[in-house]
């Protein structure tokens, strides 16, 4: 058996603090929103996993293609000691990467650093199992409020997959992508995954299949916040919407209001009123274009140096290096 053990970054009163914060800002803003990653406790992590095997849902597929293309490529080039991997989730495409990894010889360790503890164990506890040479340290951590990611154990290979980099808007993009290359050494890459724009249809029915697992995830967070912070939405009273902005290229996720209601959070003593058909945002997820994914590597030190798509060119996956200095 490998070894597995699990840091808690985020402060013991992550639910009460951070959520508190985020759910006053974004129920009392105009128009109102809430963070993607409140969709992440143990039950919204399950709903991903399911919503990654639906047919609508291509990225998952797409990206695995592309690795099972890649991984030893990118093994042989990267010969990475350490693989940090940023909302890791369940770690399966993972895989593909720690057996060519493997292969080379380099890998010592694992690092899964992801917000969902329950993802972190579970996929943690399987890794050790498969992977008994390779020391599998878990991080829970928000990798929106710094990265803290460990100095030594270079070469490091940063792998940020499933597109998750364009759920955040482009601002905290750009942000979180220079503090990202300040803490990389010269040897280390990132690998990125980002979905790309394609016909509206296309992306609309992936984020809103028709068996109903991408309305669940997205009223999930409704169900996260009347669980810690004692609040009384009916997740019933609130429509899945997902919708394709073009001038933006993103998709959004929205939940609509069904009707006239006021939701009481008790733990902040706010009354939350929602006329009918008014919408709450809960997600965007931003589609790339090869030009816009190598514009924004190099505005935040980076050099792009492979660029690889699956097949039908629905997905994107992009190795980079640090370039210039740290700081
Ligand atoms: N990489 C996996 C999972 C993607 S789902 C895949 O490609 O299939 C997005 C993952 O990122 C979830 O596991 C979620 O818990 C995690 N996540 C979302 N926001 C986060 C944040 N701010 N900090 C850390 N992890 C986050
Ligand atoms: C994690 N992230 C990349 C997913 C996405 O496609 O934006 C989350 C998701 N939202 C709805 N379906 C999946």
């Amino acid at each position: 058996m490998g070894t597995f053990d699990l840091t808690r970054l985020l402060p013991a009163d992550h639910f009460s603090s951070a959520l508190r914060h985020d759910v006053r800002h974004g129920l009392t803003a105009n128009p109102k929103w809430l963070p993607p990653k409140w969709f992440y406790d143990a039950r919204g992590s399950e709903l991903f996993e399911e919503i990654t095997r639906l047919p609508e849902y291509y990225p998952t597929r797409a990206e695995r293609e592309i690795l099972i293309a890649r991984s030893r490529e990118i093994a042989a080039v990267t010969k990475a000691r350490t693989l940090v991997e940023l909302g890791s989730g369940s770690s399966e495409k993972t895989r593909l990467l720690l057996d060519a990894l493997r292969e080379v010889g380099s890998l010592r360790s694992y690092i899964p650093v992801d917000v969902s503890e329950s993802a972190l164990t579970s996929a943690g506890r399987a890794l050790t199992g498969e992977y008994p040479e390779i020391a599998v340290h878990a991080i829970v951590s928000d990798f929106t409020r710094g990265l803290g990611l460990p100095p030594d154990g270079g070469p490091r290979l940063v792998a940020f997959l499933g597109g998750t980099v364009g759920n955040m808007p482009p601002a905290e993009r750009a942000e979180f992508l220079a503090t990202l290359r300040r803490e990389l050494e010269p040897g280390d890459a990132l690998l990125l995954g980002t979905d790309l724009v394609k016909e509206p249809a296309v992306l609309i029915a992936a984020y809103d299949d028709a068996a109903g697992v991408t309305a669940a995830f997205n009223r999930n967070v409704l169900s996260v916040v009347n669980r810690e912070l004692s609040a009384d939405f009916d997740p019933a009273a609130f429509e899945h919407v997902a919708l394709w902005d073009p001038a933006a290229e993103w998709i959004e996720m929205r939940l609509r209001s069904r009707r006239s209601q006021t939701v009481k959070v008790e733990a902040l003593s706010l009354p939350v009123h929602f006329a009918e058909g008014e919408e709450l945002r809960t997600e965007i997820s931003a589609k790339f274009r090869h030009a816009r994914v190598a514009d924004e590597l190099t505005a935040a030190g980076f050099r792009l140096t492979e660029w690889w798509t699956d097949d039908q060119g629905r997905f994107g996956l992009s190795l980079a290096e640090p370039v210039g200095r740290n700081g």
